[in-house]
This record gives structure tokens, sequence and C-alpha cells, in this order.
């Protein structure tokens, strides 16, 4: 089994200083995806939990989503934005194949001495960012991180296909890593990647194995999709047994940890995950139903509501559960200490 760090590292624990999210004004409701596809909101709301979710304007990209969550979470942490030393941007849906969207956020929100980039772990993304992020703390390599979790999934999503447009939402959330002060900031993680997997979740085109032609774009191959059923079944697996690592790694039991923030993908999942763990419903930040899956961005939010409205409380043990395309999952064990 996964060892706990040995003691006397040296590397210097790191914890969530800030946080910030944006979701574009417009609501999509289940009622409104009556119209779109052959839908109900019955079915919708049975299945998955979801009743409405936000979908940006057409001149609103993933880097705008992710700005405005950047400038909200530096504004928390009360630092400015040329203060940032490293800046990583977690999203599927970039504004461009390439440059990152982190130098795109950098640009808009004048983080000038930050270096930027990309990482692209789907729904796992915000977690691998923070967990990527949280290494140049600890080895002393910067000072400081903001990590962005951005997504306008609306538009890979394909209006035509019922099984996976009533799913997704589009936001941004964000958080500002800083040295801990007191306590252990991240006190332990266990992430966890099956590419063999791949094929259940994907984009098919657009990248180099099938570059954009006509054909792909008549066979609608820019678009999500996704096999429900077998990511479903993955999804639960996973959450719960990194959970469990994280949790062994930190030497601390699942009825220590106050709050645990799924990746809000399905009410059904988180259901299926807390009934697996033996924790009760009530203790797990939920708002799938008014975002639906915001993939990157999904447990940044739901970290970012649980702060601000008093839920969590300095010194609470906070776990972070993801899963995502790739496949990737992960789990990551926090003890908040906001203050300054
Ligand atoms: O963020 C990445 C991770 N993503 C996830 O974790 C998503 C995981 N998967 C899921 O959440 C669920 O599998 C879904 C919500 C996608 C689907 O739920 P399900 O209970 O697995 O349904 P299903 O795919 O087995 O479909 C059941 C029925 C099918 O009809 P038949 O074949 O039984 O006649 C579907 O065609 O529901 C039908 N269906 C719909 N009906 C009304 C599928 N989508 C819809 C829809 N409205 N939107």
């Amino acid at each position: 089994m996964n060892a706990p760090p040995p003691a006397g590292s040296t590397l210097r624990p790191v914890r969530i200083a800030g946080t910030g999210a944006y979701a574009p004004a417009h609501v999509l409701t289940n009622r409104d995806l009556e119209k779109i596809v052959t839908t109900t909101d019955q079915w919708i709301v049975e299945r998955t939990g979801m009743r409405e979710r936000r979908i940006a304007a057409e001149n609103e990209a993933a880097s705008d989503l992710g700005a405005e969550a950047a400038r909200r979470a530096l504004a928390d942490a009360g630092m400015a934005a040329t203060d940032v030393q490293l800046l990583l941007a977690a999203t599927i849906t970039p504004d461009y194949p390439f440059p990152n969207t982190g130098c795109i956020i950098q640009s808009k929100i004048g983080a000038r001495h930050a270096f930027c980039m990309g990482l692209e772990a789907a729904c796992s993304g915000f977690v691998y960012a923070v967990e990527t992020a949280r290494h140049f703390i600890a080895t002393g390599t910067v000072e400081n991180a903001l990590v962005v979790g951005t997504e306008k999934m609306s538009s890979i999503l394909d209006w035509t296909d019922r099984t996976t447009c009533v799913l997704f939402g589009d936001g941004a959330g964000a958080a500002v890593l800083r040295p801990a002060k007191r306590g252990r900031g991240v006190v332990a993680s266990a992430l966890g990647s099956d590419g063999s997997l791949s094929d259940l979740l994907l984009i098919p085109a657009g990248g180099s194995r099938r570059p954009t032609s006509e054909a792909t774009v008549a066979a609608r191959e820019h678009y999500l999709r996704m096999n429900g059923r077998e990511v479903f079944k993955h999804a639960v697996t996973h959450m719960v047994r990194s959970a469990r690592t994280a949790l062994h790694r930190a030497g601390v039991v699942i009825s220590d940890v106050r709050w645990i923030i799924p990746h809000q993908a399905n009410m059904r999942i988180i259901r299926a995950v807390a009934e697996r763990l033996g924790v009760p419903l009530e203790r797990f930040v939920i708002n799938v139903e008014r975002y639906g899956n915001t993939s990157g961005a999904s447990v940044a939010i739901a970290l970012d509501e649980a702060a601000r409205d008093g839920r969590i409380r300095d010194g609470d043990l906070v776990l972070m559960l993801v899963f995502g395309g790739g496949f990737t999952w992960g789990a990551m064990l926090l003890e908040w200490e906001k203050g300054s």
C-alpha cells in the first residue's frame, strides 16, 4: 500500500489562500433543453440531478470565464495580479489549440511576471493543476501560484445528441496557492490515470490523429462523445479508491473529513460515492443541480461556493474527488487555512 511521506521531508506545506468563481449569466433550464432535443425535465432530474446550467455568450471564451474567476480569487487572497509567479490553466475547451489558455488569461488579468501553462486532464483538471502547482511552491521554485479551471463546454457539445448535451455547462473556478503558515495545507493526494480507456470519453477529431477535414466536420467528430454507462461505473470506483488512498497517506479516517467536494458529473454518482465511503450526503458540497457538469471547473466552483458561504472553516479537512476523460482521477485532502 501507499506509505505516508517520509519524516523530515523538506517540502514546504502549501495551502489555498483564496478562491474565486465565475459562471456566465445565461441560464439554460431542462425545459429549454426540451425544445432542443427529445428529452424531458423529469428524465434529466431523475438520471442526473441537474435542473439548469450556465451557457457562455458567443463572444465569451474559456479564458474570459477563467480571467474573471482568477480576478476574484486574487481579490479573495488579497494579492495583485503582478505578484503571480505561476499561472496554470486547466481546460479541455481552450481558446485555441495553442497558445495555452494560461497565457491568454495572463494577458487579460495583467499577471505579467508569471510563467504560464495549460494542463489537460479533463474533469480532473483542477485537482491535477493544484497538485502540479503546489509542487512548484513546495520545492521553493515559486512563492505562489494561480490555478484556474475553466470550461466553455457548450462549444464542444453536439446539440443534436441528447445523451451528452443535457449534461454539461460552462463556468470557471480559480484558487491562489501559497505556503501554509500554521497548518498542513495540502495533506495528501492520490492521482491516477488509465489511458487504455480513452475512447470512452473524447473528441475524436481536430487533433493530429484526425485533423479537421470536411469529412470530420460532416461526421460531427469535433464534438464530445461519451459512453455514459461505462464512464459512470469507473467514476464511482476510482473516486472511492483514490479517496481511500489519500486518507491512508494522510493517516486519517473518513470521519475526520468535514467536507467532501466531488466532481459534479451526476447526482447518482455522488450518491454512490457517499454510500461506499459511508459518509452522509450532508457532508458533500453539491451544486450539480445549478451548473451541470462544468468539467475542469466543477470542483473549483464548488470549493469557492463552500468557502465563501462559510461552510468550510479554518482547520476543516476538505477532500476533493475527481474523475474525467483520459481516464484521469484523483483525490486531494486539504487542511483549510485561509487567513492572509
Ligand atoms: O465528467 C466526466 C464524467 N462523466 C460522467 O461521469 C457521466 C457518467 N454517466 C452518467 O452520468 C450517466 O450514464 C448518464 C446520465 C450519461 C446516462 O444515464 P444512464 O442511467 O446511464 O442512462 P443510459 O445511458 O443507460 O440511457 C437510458 C435510456 C436510453 O434509452 P433506452 O436505450 O433505454 O431506450 C437512452 O437513450 O435513456 C435514454 N436517454 C435519454 N432520454 C431522455 C439518454 N439520454 C436521454 C435524455 N433524455 N437526455
